[in-house]
């Protein structure tokens, strides 16, 4: 697609005299209208005249330097139709030979993303923020990683503050009454969630003995001594990243780098000392910190806190160390958190924090909030057991339904359990990717494992169903490319496909703009789209793909493999599975 492209921006600069690289093209409303579109509005400046007038004189100057391609001028607008059989061969013949890497590129070589997500907190289950972080940010990285960009996923998990001193105390004194031998991660969150009673001035539970020792205990921990304190503390960092391991591997997420909150412990005091050095922090009731008012008007009641009158720090500092030490690290082109909206004020505030300072690369670092994760209706998702959600009995729940979908349509697949995992996490993934991130999810099992509609397992369906096409092809000796051996397609065979091959040609740009846009969902929905026209070709008798004269069925399954190509990558690019078989 982009030679078509580029031999029109090529004419256009030719007969308008503006650089090529400041010609644009679109796609026209009106798909009658052509394949390609040149707004002249771009040139009335420069020519002073009407977009009309420049239309109508450069159309027969653009028209004799193009070939295969014809131009007529439309009001405004150029536009612009490619001969069909030169569409056909060039965008399936583009597709053909770049297969799996069809829609990546090298344009962030040389250039570093860095991407915190997922990022649970110890101590607890992930919960569905988590979840969301977790496939937004994995998407993220992928969508990054296929544009050249090198890229670094970090785990920044919450395993420091305040509260840890409570739970260390927690497990002095009630250690024996949960089961931390079978379901460690729930035994401490019972007791984690004790000590915040316990501590809680306001509660009804309020212990001043037990908040005292919390208090000597965190502070023990952040002193840097190696005693029982920080032992307890370390065992309850590993039992929950073991069990967060397992929940990401189902997920098929990785992190390149475990850097929680602990990491930065060294790096506090230089960080308050790398902010005072600037002039811009401040004692406020015995507390450093910063105000941002003059940076950002709404945050003027609400300053950034660097350290408490009891000389503890918090999460901002410990993200504002993080921050200094991702930059000098990997001096990245963009810094995203994949974080819930509940923390915009967080992430402002770590901006402002920037912007006073007068770092440069201070525009660099994006919050990349979304919406939350509800039931059906709208309701909080309810949990199977306790007063916690756990995700892993989410996403057995999903499996399951998957479970039973697959195995209405496919009674006999050999590998049911494996396809059913891959079907299951694909639809969950794909329900979070769909829409706009900052738009609520709504989890409805029925609904997101569903063969139809817009759903993950629906996208995967018909790459699988693709792949049963070219199996059968193949066990027919068809379908192989032309040459000595081959046919040389009849490319009229797919003259009315034309708006499924646009699309295959709009994929690389695709994956470009959700990268730039950190918007996983508009891959998901160019699939989506993709899916459904080329659903709607399939199923018109006319453009029967097996069983035809040899030329039409070298074209059709051309086609065929192309879409299957497309949607492949696309799902692998959000995290998908893309099975040949469901
Ligand atoms: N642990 C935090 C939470 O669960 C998320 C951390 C996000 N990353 C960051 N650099 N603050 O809410």
């Amino acid at each position: 697609m982009q030679a078509f492209v580029d031999s029109i921006c090529a004419a256009i600069a030719a007969a308008s005299g503006r650089p090529a690289a400041e010609i644009r093209l679109e796609s026209p409303k009106n798909p009658n209208q052509g394949d390609l579109a040149f707004p002249c509005f771009a040139l009335a400046k420069a020519q002073r005249a009407a977009p009309p007038a420049i239309a109508a004189a450069l159309a027969p100057r653009v028209a004799a330097a193009l070939s295969g391609i014809t131009c007529t001028p439309t009001g405004p607008y150029l536009n612009f139709r490619i001969e069909r059989a030169a569409l056909a061969r060039e965008i399936l013949g583009e597709i053909e030979s770049r297969a799996d890497a069809f829609g990546t590129s090298r344009a962030g070589e040389g250039k570093t993303i860095v991407v915190d997500y997922g990022s649970p907190n110890i101590a607890k289950p992930m919960h569905v923020g988590h979840l969301r972080s977790t496939i937004l940010g994995m998407a993220l990285v992928r969508l990054h990683r296929a544009l050249g960009y090198r890229t670094v996923g970090i785990n920044h998990i919450g395993d420091w503050g305040a509260q840890f001193g409570g739970l260390v105390v927690a497990l002095r004194r009630w250690r024996g009454e949960v089961d931390l031998a079978n379901e460690p991660v729930m035994g401490l969150l019972a007791l984690y969630q004790r000590s915040k009673a316990a501590i809680d001035e306001q509660g009804p539970s309020y212990d001043a003995s037990f908040a005292k020792e919390a208090r000597d205990a965190y502070r023990e921990l952040e002193s840097g001594v190696d005693g029982e304190v920080r032992a307890q503390w370390r065992w309850v960092t590993q039992v929950s990243l073991a069990a967060f391991a397992k929940t990401f591997a189902r997920l098929g997420v990785t992190h390149d780098l475990v850097r929680g909150e602990s990491w930065f412990e060294t790096h506090l005091a230089p960080t308050i000392a790398r902010v005072q050095a600037a002039g811009i922090a401040e004692l406020s009731q015995g507390a450093l910190v910063v105000m941002l008012g003059e940076v950002d008007k709404g945050l003027k009641e609400t300053p950034c806190l660097l350290r408490q009158s009891d000389g503890t720090t918090l999460y901002a500092t410990r993200d504002l160390a993080a921050v200094f030490d991702r930059w000098k690290e990997f001096e990245f082109e963009r810094c995203l958190y994949v974080v819930g909206g509940e923390q915009k004020l967080h992430f402002r505030q770590l901006k402002a924090v920037l912007k006073r300072m007068h770092l440069e690369w201070e525009p660099r670092v994006e919050h990349v909030d979304f919406g939350l994760l509800l039931g059906p209706g709208r309701v909080k998702i309810a949990s199977r057991r306790g007063e916690v959600l756990v995700l892993d009995d989410l996403l057995d729940e999903v499996v399951a339904a998957a479970r039973e979908r697959v195995r209405e349509k496919n009674p006999d697949l050999p590998n049911l359990e494996a396809i059913a995992e891959q079907v299951g996490i694909g639809a969950l993934v794909f329900n979070d990717l769909k829409r706009e991130r900052i738009k609520d999810v709504i989890f409805d099992k029925d609904d997101l494992t569903s063969f139809e509609g817009e759903t993950g397992p629906y996208v995967m369906y018909t790459h699988a169903r693709s792949c049963s096409i070219l199996r059968k092809a193949a066990a027919m000796g068809a379908g192989r490319p032309a040459g000595p051996a081959g046919v040389e397609p009849d490319w009229r065979a797919i003259e009315n496909a034309s708006a499924i091959l646009l699309q295959l040609g709009r994929f690389p740009a695709v994956v470009r703009g959700a990268a730039a846009k950190a918007e996983p969902s508009e891959l998901a929905q160019y699939l989506l789209g993709l899916c459904r026209e080329y659903n709607t070709w399939l199923a018109d008798r006319s453009n029967k793909v097996l069983g035809e004269a040899p030329a039409t069925m070298a074209a059709r399954l051309a086609l065929v493999r192309g879409v299957r190509i497309a949607i492949g990558n696309g799902l692998r690019l959000l995290g998908l599975a893309a099975p040949e078989e469901m």
